[in-house]
């Protein structure tokens, strides 16, 4: 428990995000422990008055509101190097919640440091994975902080008593209705859960999605695009060079009106919870999905395989809340080798909610025409297939001559028995 006779007076930073849980908890944290309270708002992609945010966390008793526009560095520092690694959380989840929360981290901790603060609070309840993220990179950045998450402890209450409590107060409260769901966004995608949700076998409804119109509304005619990369990461779209926040702003746009980049998942939370989450990433998505299919033409078989097997991990590793971590900086340190020759296009075609790699190109490129054409001007060594394989088999044929494996007699698993052989055979005969 916190002894408040030690917070009273002291300073401690919240990550804010102008929503009605943050702004109740500027001036719960006031009433409950005496701190005076600092703000900390990083703009990820989705703030869009960061001005207004300032206003608001004043008007809830902070003393002071920092506000940052943080998407330069989140594209350079965290997305761009997620997408090098090829990070997809279970295969398909492009982690945008889960790469914000150690860069807002980030920022808290500079706060505390710049506040002379030796406390900082979040947000997150106590059942999901944001509340690991934000207290693992605090814990990595600044060991010596406290971090207090009133809605995982003490600050418990119900929207209504949340109502109550922000009017009594003076807090502004939300005119809007409540969204039925919980959502994070940022440049790298939605996050969307609860509600309805939470029934596996109910399809989302249609104010799920913000993002992207569904796949059977979207254009009939295909849209293709061509994305280029100089060394993994995205430089160009359609030939003019862009900085990367203006291309995900713009891949997202488009990603989203050809109904690309919905994601409707059953994720393994750290917390070991089941949870079915819905995603929108049209630009995650169709990166990704140009990235792997520049990798494929450039990267040697060897590499891509590790490359492979490392994704998984650098994805667990950042969903859960790892990212400031050594074996983050080794595992990122292999990637960034790995990314010397990804420097290409790849032509891809948007239609009614799928994105298709259609072409690509690269000077780099390991692919070789004239070894790979069934066409004139072959250069592959057709003799030399036949030494290559007697080699590669030798180690088949002789089991076969002293085990036996595939015979009729064998009982080795997936051996086809005799009586089963025959009775499907059939023959004629020349008459
Ligand atoms: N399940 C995702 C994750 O853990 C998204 C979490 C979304 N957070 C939220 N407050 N809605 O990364």
């Amino acid at each position: 428990m916190i002894d408040t006779k030690k917070t009273a007076g002291q300073t401690i930073v919240l990550a804010y995000s102008g929503g009605l849980d943050t702004s109740v908890a500027v001036a719960w944290l006031r009433e409950t422990y005496g701190f005076e309270v600092v703000t900390c708002t990083g703009n990820l992609g989705s703030v869009k008055d960061l001005a207004g945010i300032q206003r608001k966390a004043i008007q809830s008793g902070a003393k002071k509101a920092i506000v940052h526009d943080a998407r330069e560095t989140f594209v350079r520092f965290f997305l761009w190097p997620a997408l090098q690694a090829g990070a997809l959380y279970e295969g398909r989840y492009p982690l945008a919640t889960a790469l914000g929360r150690p860069l807002l981290a980030k920022l808290l901790v500079d706060a505390a440091r710049e506040e002379g603060a030796r406390y900082v609070a979040h947000g997150s309840t106590g059942k999901g994975n944001d509340q690991v993220r934000f207290d693992l990179a605090v814990g990595a950045l600044a060991p010596e902080l406290t971090v207090i998450a009133p809605l995982r402890s003490g600050m418990h209450m119900t929207r209504e008593d949340e109502i109550d409590y922000a009017k009594a107060r003076g807090i502004p409260v939300p005119v809007t209705k409540k969204s039925p769901y919980s959502v994070d966004e940022n440049l790298w995608g939605r996050s969307i859960e609860a509600g309805v949700l939470e029934d596996p076998w109910g399809a989302p409804p249609r104010d799920v999605f913000q993002w992207t119109v569904d796949p059977d509304e979207a254009p009939a005619k295909p849209k293709e695009i061509v994305i280029g990369f100089r060394e993994g990461i995205p430089v160009t779209l359609d030939g003019a060079a862009g900085d990367g926040v203006p291309l995900i702003e713009k891949l997202n746009a488009l990603g989203g009106k050809h109904g690309v980049g919905r994601i409707d998942q059953i994720e393994n939370r750290l917390v070991g919870i089941k949870s079915r989450e819905i995603y929108e990433a049209p630009a995650a998505v169709i990166l990704h999905l140009a990235h792997r299919a520049l990798e494929d033409m450039v990267l040697s078989k060897e590499s891509h395989r590790s490359k492979a097997r490392m994704a998984d991990e650098y994805a667990d590793l950042i969903y859960n809340g790892l990212w400031f971590s050594a074996h983050h900086q080794d595992l990122a340190a292999f990637v960034r080798s790995t990314q010397r020759f990804v420097t290409g296009e790849i032509r891809v075609r948007l239609h009614r909610g799928t994105a298709a790699v259609v072409g690509r190109r690269s000077e780099h490129s390991l692919y070789s025409t004239a070894l790979a054409t069934y066409g004139k001007g072959d250069t592959f060594d057709h003799q030399a297939a036949e030494g290559f394989i007697g080699v590669f088999g030798l180690p088949l044929r002789n089991q076969s001559r002293t085990q036996a494996l595939w015979g009729p007699d064998s009982e080795a698993t997936l051996a086809i028995p005799k009586t089963v052989m025959t009775r499907g055979r059939t023959a004629t005969k020349r008459p």
